[in-house]
């Protein structure tokens, strides 16, 4: 979402020796000036905060000219986000950013089944990822798939059943233990499911609502307490300081729920 963000995930990752995906959605990518600022600042990163994780710079939820412009600005995963289309055309367009992507050596994720809830103004059902489609989008040489399996964005609702374990499980049978599935969604869920939904073949899980209500939680707390009118405590440096460490503490949290300690 911006440099505090990223640079809080990064120190993070570091510190508990674990690889990272940064995603940036597109409408990410529009408020942080495009594709080209968010490499510049990540590499600039990446050197003076001497980060030696594996760390990924990936597109969510991309659009097919969205997916071309992360490929030529330098990100090194895309996901082609085709879910919305009929699916022979979400196919099409897979195979296609699949042969570009790869020709540069960048990952690429893709969709079958929409994510419930909204993502930069694509509200989706929740859908349950048909299976004969989930082996046909596998079959165009993707690097991970995003399976609808009852997750959806943003804040779960009260009467949500939970994730569809047998329906991931049909998934995982059906496309084989090579191929990372992908949970969108991941903020909220209760620990013992991701816990299990990992344990069945889910390796990337997206978290992002759960990261903003942290931010905004701690930003409102300084704020409230008159801290910004104390001395200089109006200065951005300062007023955006509980947030960022806000984000270190839910970063480190999940970096143990989702196991990648030391796993760098
Ligand atoms: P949340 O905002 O619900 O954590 O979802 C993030 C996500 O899946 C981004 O693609």
């Amino acid at each position: 979402n911006n440099l505090e963000w990223t640079k809080a995930i990064l120190l993070t990752a570091q510190e508990n020796n674990s690889p990272v995906i940064l995603g940036v959605s597109e409408g990410a990518g529009k408020y942080m000036c495009g594709y080209k600022t968010i490499v510049g600042m990540v590499e600039g990163m990446l050197e003076e905060l001497n980060i030696t994780v594996p760390v990924a710079l990936h597109l969510d939820h991309g659009s097919f000219e969205g997916a071309k412009e992360t490929i030529a600005a330098g990100f090194s995963s895309v996901m082609f986000d085709g879910s919305h289309l009929p699916f022979e055309e979400n196919l099409k367009l897979a195979k296609d950013v699949v042969e570009k992507a790869h020709a540069k050596g960048i990952s690429v994720e893709c969709e079958v089944g929409s994510i419930g809830g909204e993502e930069d103004g694509i509200i989706g059902n929740g859908e349950l990822a048909d299976i004969e489609e989930c082996k046909q989008m596998v079959a165009t040489g993707i690097d991970y798939l995003a399976c609808g399996i009852g997750n959806i964005h943003g804040q779960y609702p009260e009467n949500w059943k939970g994730l569809a374990f047998d329906h991931l499980q049909a998934i995982a049978d059906a496309v084989g233990p090579d191929m990372p599935l992908v949970l969108h969604g991941g903020s909220g869920i209760p620990q013992d499911q991701i816990e299990k939904a990992i344990s069945m073949g889910i390796s990337k899980v997206n978290v992002n609502t759960e990261f903003q209500l942290s931010f905004a939680a701690a930003t409102r707390k300084y704020i409230e307490a008159g801290k910004d009118k104390e001395g200089k405590g109006f200065d951005p440096r300062k007023l955006l300081a509980p947030g960022k460490a806000a984000i270190v503490e839910d970063a480190k949290s999940h970096i143990d729920w989702f196991g990648s300690a030391n796993k760098a």
